[in-house]
């Protein structure tokens, strides 16, 4: 098989056909696949050839078990990597054996090089396989690749900058999720992750709730990029983050955005005190958090949220797992009915709706939920929620498991 229709039948496996640009990198390898254009794809390969094998940080998203199986591959990649700046003879000799080692390892017919392993792994591998999201990172972070280097120039600074954040990530902050990879994803920036912005505000229509006067807070906002996506609606977003990565990612997604209205602020929500309160608080997934990172008991993290929110203002909860055994382990949501035996007595609940996860595996289907602000606790709230009633329900949409 040629490599259009190879990379084409790698995007089509998981691309999802909610991103716009995943339609444009379908149309463009399309186009390609039919036999025109083969010098501007030529081009384009060879760009993103040598871009995936000579940057440490494309080598260790793309090639994780290589790394781990050769432990001077990346050090050797970065030594050479420098080197081809020096003004002498050592940078010629660096760009030599640099030239090399990218015309054996991305030889795509070649099933022993990087490249053509890679595109082995992506087209028969199975998503369920190995760790957790070893293969999904990997496969999202090369349509990442893709866009930016087959069809989305423009993309380039930002994605090497956003994938060498991550690559600082990976060897200087413990338990970070995903495999590394992104966990927020964006349409807007080309960037897949796990879980897409646009796709997840559109399924859990939010947006017709917030108003252009509304200021907003993110709690554990991760890279930022629903803190950027909400900004569009609303005149500011405070985005809180405890990773200075992540932060650092959303920092730079929001100059090559230009967009001004949303503050970025490395802290442990615990601890940090806001100079405002906020129409609308968006608590996704954030009240008990797996990294092990989130200190506060579920009372305490309600109450806290209640204090930061006006009266009548919206709470927008994203659940854990709720299928879980509900001991109370981070993570394990399988106690929801408790955790809402105390969310009501602060907020009123709206509405609450299942949603797919948007992965093909180790993500979980979550529960969302929409409530608002009580005018003051009440003490004695009924709980109006039910799991097992918001379970049965989602059981009984047709596909769902
Ligand atoms: C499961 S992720 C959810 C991210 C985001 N809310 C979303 O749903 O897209 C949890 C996030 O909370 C951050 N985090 C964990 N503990 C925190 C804390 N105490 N204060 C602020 N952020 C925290 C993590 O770094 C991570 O980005």
């Amino acid at each position: 098989m040629t490599l259009p229709p190879r990379l084409l039948e790698i995007v089509n496996r998981f691309g999802r056909d909610t991103d716009p640009g995943i339609h444009r990198l379908r149309e463009r390898l399309q186009v390609w696949c039919n036999g025109t254009d083969q010098i501007e794809f030529e081009r384009r390969w060879t760009e993103l050839v040598e871009q995936a094998l000579t940057r440490p940080h494309w080598i260790a998203a793309l090639f994780p078990q290589a790394c781990a199986e050769f432990p001077n591959l990346l050090p050797l990649i970065r030594s050479l990597d420098n080197a081809r700046d020096l003004p002498d003879q050592r940078a010629r000799g660096a760009n030599e054996n640099l030239n090399t080692w990218v015309i054996e390892q991305g030889d795509v017919s070649l099933s022993d090089g990087l490249m053509g392993r890679l595109l082995d792994d992506l087209q028969y591998g199975h998503p369920h396989e190995g760790p957790a999201f070893l293969f999904l990172s990997r496969y999202y972070a090369y349509l990442d690749l893709l866009q930016a280097y087959l069809v989305a120039d423009a993309l380039r600074p930002l994605h090497e900058r956003i994938f060498a954040i991550l690559h600082l990530q990976r060897n200087q902050w413990p338990q970070s999720y995903c495999n590394g990879y992104l966990y927020q994803g964006w349409e807007a920036l080309g960037l897949a992750g796990i879980k897409p912005t646009d796709a997840r505000l559109g399924a859990y229509n939010i947006t017709p709730l917030l108003s252009p006067s509304d200021r907003v807070l993110d709690v554990g906002a991760n890279s930022g990029f629903l803190a950027l996506a909400v900004g569009r609606h609303v005149a500011h977003v405070d985005a809180v983050e405890l990773n200075p990565f992540l932060v650092e990612i959303g920092r730079s997604a929001a100059d090559f955005l230009g967009q001004k209205n949303v503050r970025f602020t490395i802290a442990d929500i615990e601890s940090w005190r806001p100079d405002t309160i906020y129409d609308a608080v968006f608590s996704l997934a954030n009240h008990c958090t797996i990294d092990g990172r989130m200190s506060m008991d579920f009372e305490n993290y309600v109450a806290r949220l209640f204090s930061l929110i006006k009266p009548g203002g919206w709470l927008f909860f994203e659940s854990h797992n709720v299928f879980g055994p509900g001991t109370g382990a981070p993570g394990d949501d399988g106690d929801l009915d408790a955790k809402f035996d105390i969310i009501e007595r602060y907020f009123e609940c709206v509405d609450s709706t299942m949603h797919r996860s948007f992965v093909p595996a180790h993500d979980i289907d979550k529960l969302f939920v929409k409530l608002r602000r009580r005018p003051t606790y009440l003490a004695d709230a009924v709980r109006t929620f039910s799991l097992a009633k918001a379970i049965t329900r989602y059981r009984s949409l047709p596909g769902r498991p």
